[in-house]
C-alpha cells in the first residue's frame, strides 16, 4: 500500500503553478504553559492580510508549515505543539485560485499528497498537538485541525465545515478518513455530504463542539488564553478529554447504516448528477476498514480524478462568480453618485412588503414606514414584522436590545404623507400595472423630487410603471425573491429613463442589505422568473400534450436541481405562475404559452400540487391527466434544456444582462441552481445543447 509520506511525487510539478499564491506563513513562537506543563511551540497561520483575504493553502503555504513542523519536531524541549489562526480566520483550506490551473492527474495527485504529507505530521509528532480553532475553519483548514491530537473551538466561529463536495471535489487532506474515526460515520457524513448539499450549510462553534469535532469551546474574548490553560491541564492530566467514539470503535452495522442513509439522501437530491458527493460517501464507507495510509492514498486518487472533472471546473467557475461578480454588479454606474438613504417607505404590507421592511430596518438601521389599504392589513404586516423580530431574538440571533430597536424602527401609517421625508420608497402591492402606476403617482405627490421610487414587481414593465410620473428617472426595479431574508439575489432593473444616481443609490442600498445585485434591463420578468417560467412552461407543455405527470416530474432529475418542477410550481403558487406566464406570453407569444392545465388548476382554486406527505393531490392529478402525445422523460428534459438555451441566447442578444456570467449568477443565487451546472451556461455548453440550438457557445 502506498504511504503518502514515502510515495514519490515531484513537488516542482506544482510549486511553479501557483505564481500568485498569497502565502500563509506558519510563524512559530514559544509559549510557557501554566501549571508547570512546559513549553508549547505555538504556530500561528497568517497570510499578512486582513480577514477579507483569509488564510489559504497553496504549495508555498504548505511548505511554510512543513518547515515550521521540521523545526519543532527537532526540538527536545517542548511539551506540545499548538496551531491557531489570525483574527477571525483559522484557515479556509486549499487555495482555489490555483486549483483551476491544475491540468494533469500527476499535478492533482501531487497537491493531494503534499497536503497529506505536511498535515499528518501534526498527528505523528513525539508530543501532543492542539488546534485552537479561533475562526473560520473550512476544508483543508478543518482537516489540519483534525490531524491534531486535540481541538478547542471559539463560540464565535460562524463558518466551519468541509464544503468540498459542494464545489465538486472531496475533502482530500484527511477529512474523509479522520472525521468519521473521530465523531462517527453519521456525524461525518452530515459534515462532508449533507451540509454541502443543503445550500452549503456551515457549522457554528457550538455545533463543532456538539458534533465532537472540538473537545471544548471557549468565548472569543479570551479564547487563546483559555485554550492554552486547557491544553496545560490536558498535558498535566488535570483535564480529561472524553470522546464520542465508543471504546471498541463504531460497529460495522452502525457504519453501514449511516452510509446507506447518506447514499439515499444524496440520491434524493442529486439523482447521480454530480460525482463528488458519491465519492465522498464511498471514502467514508471504506474508512472504517482502512489504515491511515490506505485512507489517505484513496483520498489522493479520488481528488486527482475529481480535480480534472467538468463538475469541478463548473464549481470553481460558480465559486468565482459568487465571490467576485456577485459583489460588484457588471455595468454599474459610478458608486459615488449614490445618495444616502436614511428613511424608507414601503407600500403594501403583504407577504413581500413586511419581509422587505424588516430587512431594511435590520441591515440599514433606518426608520421604515409601511402603508396599506386599511388598518387590518397594516396591522397584519406590522404583526408579521414583530413576530419575526421576536423569533430572531428567541433564537439568539439578535439581542433583546437590538430586537427592541428593530421593532421601534418599523412603524405603520395609513396615509402616504408619512413618506414626505423618505429617501427611498419601495412598492410591493398587487402585481397589476394600473395599481402600481396609481401608487407611484400618489407617492410622487408627497415625496421630495430626489426620493428614489423602487418597485418589487416580478414581471411588469418598470418603464411603463414610471411613464405617467413627473420624474420617471428616479424609478428603478428592485426585485427581491421570497423568502427575502434568505435569498441572496436582487435583480436591479434599469428602466428606459432610470438615471445613474438612482441606479447607484439602488445598488448601494442592495449592498447595505448584504444582497448580491445583478443589473438587468427592463425586460418582461427579468432573468430568473423568465428562465424558470420558460423551463417550467416546456415541462407543463409536455403534460398538456399527454406526458404522464410522474414522467414530467422526474424528467429533470439527472440535472440535480434543488427541487422538482412541480414543487417549484407549488412554491411559487399556481396563480402567481399563471400571472407571470401571461405576462411573458403577451410579450413573447412565439415561445411562451399559457398551459390549459395550469389555468384549470388555478380556476379550480388549487394552491398546492402535493399533499403535506408529498404525495400528489388526486384532484390535481385528475386535472393534469389527459392528452394523446406523451413524451419520454429524456424528451421532456431535452426540450426544456433546449428552450433554456434558446431563451438565454435571446436574452443576451436583447442585452437583458451584460454577459452569460450574469445569467449564471442569477440562477445560482435566485433559483438555487447548483454549482456543478455552473449556474447553467457551462452545462449547456459542455453538453452541446447551446451549439445545437444556437450554433454558438455561450462562453469561449
Ligand atoms: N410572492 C412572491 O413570492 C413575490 C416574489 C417577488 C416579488 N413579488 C412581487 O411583490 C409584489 C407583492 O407581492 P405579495 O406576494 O407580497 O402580495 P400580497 O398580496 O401579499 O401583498 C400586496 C399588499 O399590497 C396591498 N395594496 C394593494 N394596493 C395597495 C395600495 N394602493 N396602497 C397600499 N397597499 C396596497 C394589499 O392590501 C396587500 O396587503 C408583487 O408585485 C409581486 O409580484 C412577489
Amino acid at each position: 500500500m502506498i504511504n503518502p509520506n514515502e510515495s514519490a511525487f515531484d513537488e516542482s510539478l506544482i510549486t511553479s503553478l501557483f505564481p500568485g499564491e498569497v502565502v500563509t506563513r506558519a510563524l512559530v513562537r514559544d509559549v510557557e504553559l501554566p501549571y508547570g506543563a512546559g513549553t508549547m511551540a505555538l504556530i500561528t497561520l497568517d497570510n499578512g492580510r486582513d480577514h477579507t483575504r483569509p488564510n489559504t493553502f497553496g504549495p508555498a503555504s504548505l511548505i511554510s508549515l512543513r518547515e515550521a513542523l521540521d523545526a519543532v519536531a527537532a526540538r527536545q524541549d517542548i511539551a506540545a505543539v499548538g496551531v491557531t489562526g489570525k483574527p477571525f480566520i483559522f484557515s479556509v483550506g486549499a487555495d482555489l485560485s490555483g486549483a483551476g490551473v491544475l491540468a494533469s492527474r500527476d499535478q492533482a495527485l501531487a497537491i493531494g499528497r503534499l497536503g497529506h504529507a505536511v498535515f499528518r505530521r501534526l498527528g505523528e509528532l513525539s508530543v501532543p498537538s492542539f488546534a485552537f480553532v479561533n475562526g473560520a475553519a473550512l476544508g483543508g483548514g478543518l482537516e489540519l485541525a483534525l490531524h491534531c491530537s486535540y481541538r478547542t473551538v471559539s463560540s464565535g466561529v460562524t463558518a466551519a465545515g468541509l464544503p468540498e463536495t459542494f464545489l465538486g471535489i472531496v475533502p482530500g487532506w484527511g477529512g474523509t478518513y479522520l472525521l468519521p474515526q473521530l465523531i462517527g460515520p453519521a456525524g461525518a457524513l452530515k459534515v462532508i455530504v449533507e451540509n454541502p448539499l443543503s445550500q452549503n450549510r456551515m457549522l457554528r462553534g457550538p455545533e463543532v463542539l456538539i458534533l465532537g469535532i472540538a473537545d471544548v469551546m471557549f468565548e472569543p474574548a479570551d479564547f487563546l488564553a483559555e485554550s492554552l490553560r486547557w491544553a496545560a491541564r490536558v498535558l498535566t492530566g488535570a483535564a480529561g478529554v472524553p470522546r464520542v467514539r465508543p471504546p471498541g470503535g463504531w460497529s460495522a452495522e452502525n457504519w453501514g447504516q449511516a452510509v446507506a442513509t447518506a447514499r439515499l439522501s444524496a440520491d434524493g437530491k442529486l439523482h447521480g448528477a454530480a460525482p463528488a458527493p458519491y465519492q465522498a460517501i464511498d471514502l467514508v464507507a471504506a474508512a472504517r476498514g482502512r489504515t491511515r495510509d490506505e485512507g489517505f492514498a484513496a483520498e489522493d486518487d479520488a481528488l486527482a480524478d475529481l480535480i480534472l472533472s467538468e463538475e469541478f471546473r463548473a464549481g470553481l467557475y460558480a465559486f468565482d462568480l459568487t465571490q467576485k461578480r456577485a459583489r460588484h454588479a457588471a455595468g454599474a454606474p459610478d458608486a459615488s453618485l449614490a445618495r444616502p438613504v436614511t428613511k424608507v417607505g414601503v407600500v403594501g404590507a403583504g407577504l413581500m412588503a413586511a419581509q422587505i421592511a424588516l430587512l431594511f430596518a435590520r441591515r440599514l438601521e433606518v426608520p421604515v414606514v409601511l402603508t396599506d389599504l386599511d388598518q387590518a392589513r397594516l396591522d397584519a404586516g406590522l404583526g408579521h414584522v414583530r413576530a419575526e423580530v421576536a423569533r430572531l431574538r428567541d433564537r439568539g440571533r439578535i439581542s433583546a436590545d437590538a430586537a427592541a430597536r428593530l421593532t421601534a424602527l418599523v412603524t405603520g401609517s395609513l396615509t402616504k404623507d408619512a413618506f414626505a421625508d423618505a429617501d427611498l420608497v419601495i412598492e410591493a402591492v398587487f402585481e397589476e400595472i394600473a395599481v402600481k402606476q396609481q401608487v407611484f403617482a400618489e407617492v410622487e405627490a408627497v415625496v421630495r423630487p430626489d426620493c428614489v421610487l423602487a418597485t418589487n414587481t416580478s414581471s411588469l414593465s418598470v418603464t411603463e410603471m414610471a411613464s405617467g410620473l413627473a420624474h420617471p428617472s428616479r424609478v428603478v426595479g428592485f426585485h427581491f425573491f421570497n423568502p427575502v431574508a434568505m435569498m441572496p439575489l436582487v435583480e436591479v432593473v434599469r428602466a428606459a429613463r432610470t438615471d445613474d444616481a438612482t441606479l447607484a443609490t439602488a445598488l448601494a442600498v442592495g449592498q447595505g442589505l448584504k444582497k448580491s445585485c445583478v443589473l438587468v434591463k427592463d425586460a418582461p420578468a427579468f432573468v430568473v422568473n423568465r428562465l424558470l417560467t420558460r423551463f417550467l412552461g416546456e415541462i407543463i407543455g409536455c403534460v398538456d400534450e399527454g406526458t404522464p405527470f410522474e414522467v414530467a416530474e422526474h424528467a429533470p432529475d439527472p440535472l440535480g436541481l434543488p427541487m422538482s418542477p412541480f414543487f417549484l410550481l407549488q412554491l411559487v403558487g399556481p396563480a402567481v405562475a399563471l400571472h407571470v406566464t401571461e405576462t411573458l406570453a403577451a410579450a413573447y407569444p412565439d415561445r411562451f404559452a399559457v398551459s390549459p392545465k395550469l389555468r384549470a388548476l388555478v380556476t379550480a382554486g388549487k394552491t398546492a400540487v402535493y399533499r403535506p406527505d408529498f404525495t400528489v393531490d388526486e384532484s390535481v392529478a385528475a386535472i393534469l391527466a389527459g392528452g394523446d402525445r406523451p413524451s419520454t422523460a429524456g424528451e421532456v428534459r431535452e426540450r426544456a434544456l433546449e428552450a433554456l438555451a434558446e431563451e438565454i441566447r435571446l436574452m443576451l442578444d436583447e442585452g437583458v444582462v451584460a454577459a452569460p456570467e450574469d445569467i449564471d449568477l442569477c440562477m445560482i443565487l435566485g433559483a438555487g441552481w447548483p454549482f456543478h451546472l455552473g449556474g447553467i451556461t457551462p452545462y449547456l455548453d459542455r453538453t452541446g445543447i447551446t451549439e445545437k440550438v444556437t450554433s454558438t457557445r455561450f462562453r469561449a
